[in-house]
């Protein structure tokens, strides 16, 4: 196990009404003024919109709001939110909604103390010194980024889909989680929030470092727990228990719980970020292209941790060598992948001629000659794994 430190200060609220709470835990998160920031209209349409703008009020929080932030969120939206929160004196940010939102939240509260571009941080040019504190009212189970020190940002310029990890900074105060509040998501935005908590444990377990049993053993058993609970929040989506565990999974996911100790790979994050950037598809379900397919390719190159997913998270039984039993695991997860609506190939996902020699080009010019650590891939590498997502 290698040597690490582990910082998620991060309080979560977890349970039945405790978006009510919002307006104390900003006071006593030392905001005085609040931007409320939201998506494109759920949290209006299920009023959880006015319940956290009432909560704020019975604390006499004085706040704005700054609504329409969209999936995939893009540069444009942070450079007016910064403006808006500078103009208004803003001094505490509140994410109304998802990663989307979220991560929007993280680029403007980095934005508003810094003299130059906020991009700078995204394209490596510059490290966020300080920044606005953020709390989070959580809609949807997917990124983490309620528990993440990240945010991922496009700029529409280009189509660059960069990301930002920050240990400590970025990381909001308090994460108000209500599993009531996921209810009204559509199946396909629930199942892309389950591909991709499931893809945060991954790319974390799919590592070369040995004697990490308690990570892997943490990995896997969330694994298990989300593959059980899933098909409860199709079959009912209004399962509060489902919900709950669906919604908590997808936090241990992400803040670093699975990872500590061991070398992380995120090579499959990385190809699906050319993806969305290039063809605006939602994150998860491009996610549950790449994930197989970068899993295969593997089982065909460095199949020992495909073999030990098989084993322990599918049971496959051990006949066969690696390859096999790691082959006999990925089928079982594409299953599972296609029972919740997900897509497994570029058609599927509504890109029936993609432009490998772009995604490719991309990916290496942003990333680096090689990519991933559990095995570092080379563009010949991911060519060929990419091919196989046609
Ligand atoms: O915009 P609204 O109207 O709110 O609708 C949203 C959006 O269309 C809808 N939605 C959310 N909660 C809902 C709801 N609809 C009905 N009822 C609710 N309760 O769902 C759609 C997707 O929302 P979004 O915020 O985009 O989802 P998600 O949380 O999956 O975030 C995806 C973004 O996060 C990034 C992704 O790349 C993508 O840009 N990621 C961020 C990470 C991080 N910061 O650590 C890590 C991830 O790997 C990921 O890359
Ligand atoms: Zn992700």
């Amino acid at each position: 196990m290698n040597n690490f430190t582990f910082y998620s200060p991060t309080e979560f609220v977890f349970g039945k009404d405790t978006e009510l709470r919002t307006g104390k835990l900003c006071k006593e998160h030392g905001a005085t003024k609040v931007m409320i920031v939201y998506g494109g209209g759920s949290v209006v349409k299920s009023g959880l919109l006015d319940r956290v703008m009432k909560s704020l009020e019975s604390e006499n929080i004085s706040f704005i709001t700054f609504g329409g932030i969209q999936p995939n969120p893009v540069d444009t939206n942070v450079y007016e939110g910064i403006t808006l929160a500078k103009n208004e004196n803003v001094d505490f940010l509140l994410s109304v909604g998802g990663g989307s939102v979220i991560d929007t939240v993280k680029a403007i509260a980095a934005g508003v103390p810094y003299d130059g571009d906020f991009w700078d941080f995204f394209a490596l040019k510059s490290i966020p010194q300080k920044a606005l504190k953020s709390g989070v009212v959580l809609t949807i189970a997917a990124a983490g980024s309620e528990g993440s020190g990240n945010s991922v940002i496009t700029k529409v310029d280009g189509a660059l889909k960069l990301s930002i990890r920050t240990d400590k900074l970025l990381r909001p105060v308090f994460a108000v989680m209500n599993p009531e509040l996921t209810y009204t998501l559509p199946p396909f935005q629930t199942a892309c929030g389950i591909t991709d908590m499931i893809a945060h444990i991954l790319e974390r377990y799919f590592s070369n470092t040995v004697g990490v049993e308690i990570s892997d053993r943490l990995a896997e058993g969330t694994l298990m727990a989300i593959i059980e609970e899933a098909p409860k929040v199709f079959k009912n989506p209004k399962d509060y228990d489902a919900r709950a565990n669906i919604m908590w999974s997808g936090m241990i996911a992400h803040n670093g719980t699975c990872g500590v100790g061991r070398a992380e790979d995120w090579a499959s994050h990385f190809m699906e970020h050319e993806i969305s950037a290039v063809y605006d598809v939602a994150h998860g379900a491009g996610l549950a292209v790449v994930f197989p397919a970068w899993l295969t390719w593997m089982a065909d190159h460095h199949p020992f941790k495909v073999a030990q997913f098989a084993k322990r998270v599918w049971s496959v039984e051990c006949k066969g060598d690696d390859k096999q039993i790691a082959l006999e695991g990925i089928k079982c997860f594409k299953e599972f992948l296609a029972s919740i609506g997900m897509p497994l190939n570029f058609t599927e996902l509504g890109i029936p001629n993609p432009d490998i020699d772009l995604l490719v080009k991309k990916l290496h010019t942003n990333k680096g000659l090689t990519v991933g650590a559990y095995y570092s891939l080379s563009e010949k590498d991911t060519r060929e794994i990419f091919e196989t997502m046609k």
